[in-house]
């Protein structure tokens, strides 16, 4: 139903999630507050695992891109299900570290990097920092010389392709501030570098051309870009690089109307170009690793809000006003994010009016949805946003100083708080 399988009516005409009633859990733990199907996380993780056995014969790995939401609960099941992860900051190494996730498998990402923040990854072993440009390349090379140990190392490439998606969330190409252009020879100049730092260890090299993929041409290419540029590295230095990391991507339904992607078919795709190239230079075929985030919890969360106030303006629209808003999700307000909307306590009616769903805050942009499908609301009422798992807890704020919300785990008919919601206490805890 709507955007996930997880997603069902029950017999008051309440949407569920895995099987726990919405409106039954808004009411014990409050709105609005995020609602996870940790069924839907597991076999997500489980099923790209799959997909790499399958297709690769085990020969590369999943890393979870927590970037999309971080928590030690998803930290934990990441590890269950035997993933790695991806953290891009000394605050999500510092929530993996503490639920005692693998070293090995975690791997670090970032434009800039703090001095402090690795020294955190080399003084706590992380398996691959993916090095972004020359300064943190000779600072890491720096800062392990210093501690005498080696450190494992994904250099991050711009393939320069343009994968077609918001501007904002497009990385691949040259105008982009993450890692090293193919074509002005800082990525050969880089990986030449590195090679020469015995403290370093160059295990490959990484790219990621944007999110919210919807084809698997701009991930094919990206693949035969690298894996040419990794045999280049073969030639000109007579190192055959390991590893080759293609970043995640894939796309989600936000609306019933988006296709849902086969990703298995992706993959598929991917690695028959990728094994065709190998074949044709000659070059083996490297450890793939790949770094879901979004198709992994977008489509497992909904987000659920009270009505608070409906406001029609004749001729011009309906606005109806909620207790959350771009704190709790700021995607509307940063790139028009489409959602589809349900009211959770009528998900059995039709959806007949169309509505401005609007948070909160004292900002005009404080929007979640324009002209929405809707069931006719008013105040009381619950609306579920659905598709709200990725990006929307990880980018929460306290903007007007409105508490973050709680997150609810469902999973087949039981649910569990694994974030607990924060308090007037907490918010003013760090004021002097
Ligand atoms: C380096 C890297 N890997 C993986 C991801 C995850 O992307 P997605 O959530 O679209 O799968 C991102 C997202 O920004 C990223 O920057």
């Amino acid at each position: 139903m709507y955007v996930s399988d997880g997603l069902t009516v029950n017999a008051s005409g309440h949407l569920c999630v895995s099987g726990c009633d919405t409106v039954a859990l808004a009411k014990e733990y409050g709105t609005p507050l995020y609602i996870f199907d940790e069924a839907l996380i597991r076999a997500n993780l489980r099923a790209f695992r799959a997909a790499i056995e399958e297709i690769y014969g085990g020969n590369g790995l999943v890393i979870y891109a927590s970037k999309a939401f971080n928590c030690k609960e998803l930290c934990r099941i990441t590890m269950q299900e035997g993933a790695g992860l991806d953290v891009v900051s000394g605050g999500e190494l510092y929530t993996a570290l503490s639920v005692g996730f693998p070293v090995d498998k975690i791997v670090f990402h970032g434009n800039n990097k703090t001095y402090d923040e690795l020294v955190m990854a080399v003084d706590n072993n992380v398996g691959r920092v993916i090095v972004d440009n020359i300064t943190e390349l000779e600072t890491l090379d720096a800062i392990a010389r210093s501690k005498g140990k080696t450190v494992g190392i994904m250099l991050r490439i711009k393939p320069g392709i343009d994968a077609h998606t918001h501007d904002f969330v497009r990385t691949g190409q040259i105008d982009s501030k993450f890692g090293f252009a193919l074509e002005t020879g800082e990525a050969m100049a880089a990986v030449k570098e590195a090679l020469g730092m015995p403290n370093l260890k160059l295990r490959g090299l990484h790219c990621h051309i944007g999110s919210q993929i919807f084809a698997p041409d701009p991930f094919v290419l990206a693949a035969e870009v690298m894996l040419d540029f990794m045999h280049l590295v073969q030639m000109e230095t007579g190192t055959v690089l390991q590893e080759l990391n293609l970043g995640g991507g894939f796309s989600i339904k936000y609306l019933e109307s988006d296709p849902l992607m086969p990703y298995n078919d992706f993959m598929r795709t991917v690695a028959h170009a990728l094994k065709e190239k190998a074949q044709s230079l000659g070059f083996p075929m490297p450890f793939v690793l790949i770094e879901p985030g979004r198709s992994i919890v977008g489509a497992a969360g909904v987000t659920v809000y009270t009505v608070g106030s409906v406001k029609t303006i004749p001729g011009i629209r309906t606005f109806v006003s909620v207790d959350g808003g771009m704190g709790d999700n700021p995607r509307y307000a940063l790139y028009q994010s489409a959602y589809e909307l349900v009211c959770a306590n009528k998900a059995d009616q039709p959806r007949s009016t169309r509505i401005t769903l609007a948070g909160k805050c004292c900002e005009s942009g404080d929007l979640i949805q324009e002209n929405a499908p809707l069931q006719p609301v008013v105040p009381g009422d619950y609306v579920a946003v659905l598709s709200t798992g990725a990006y929307t807890y990880s980018m929460a704020s306290n903007y007007n100083r409105i508490p973050r919300l709680p997150v609810i785990l469902a999973n087949e008919g039981k649910a569990r708080m694994i974030i607990k919601r924060e308090t007037y206490e907490q918010l003013i805890e760090n004021d002097l």
